[in-house]
């Protein structure tokens, strides 16, 4: 089973929209395997945005992810990588569609209020970066019977 990192972004969190987004994942039928409050640093900031660094945003970006801490999390499902990006909708939350996140409570292309990983690659880089090993935490997979077919699992 596929896991990707979510980042709930310090708008998120100063807004009041932590449970509201939480319970957009948990209601599409997602495993949350790992979940903390964290307070993000210049150091691991510029590891994560490295790809960035050239980017005239790039300390604004760093900046407002500092601004108060942060929730991260690792969710699991089949291709979750891929059904995560559709719930959180395109990067400026101005050009995102109604009915994704961004697009029902964004209006920035920075306060974009999640952050997903790209790629499974990308995910397992992330979760990594952003949690110890022993914070990813087991469930039962046969809670999973009535959310995917079970030829669909391959867990
Ligand atoms: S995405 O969703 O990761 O594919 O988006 P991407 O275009 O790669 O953007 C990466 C992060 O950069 C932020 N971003 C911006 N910040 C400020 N101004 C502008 N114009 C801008 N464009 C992109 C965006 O919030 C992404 O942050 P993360 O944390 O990766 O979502």
């Amino acid at each position: 089973m596929e896991q990707t990192l979510v980042i709930l972004k310090p708008g998120t969190v100063q807004r009041g929209l932590m449970g509201e987004i939480i319970s957009r994942f948990e209601k599409k039928g997602l495993l949350i395997k790992g979940m903390k409050m964290m307070q993000l640093t210049d150091e691991l900031l510029n590891e994560h945005y490295s790809h960035l660094k050239e980017r005239s945003f790039f300390k604004d970006l760093k900046n407002s992810m500092m601004s108060c801490p942060v929730v991260v999390m690792c969710l699991e499902g089949v291709d979750v990588v891929n059904v995560v990006r559709n719930i959180v909708g395109a990067t400026n939350g101005r050009a995102a569609q109604p009915g994704t996140i961004r697009g029902d409570y964004s209006v920035s292309a920075m306060e974009n209020l999640v952050h997903a990983s790209d790629s499974p690659e990308t995910a397992e880089i992330e979760l990594t970066r952003f949690f110890k090993k022993e914070e990813i935490l087991e469930c039962n997979h046969k809670l999973l019977l009535n959310i995917y077919a079970a030829y669909e699992m391959v867990v």
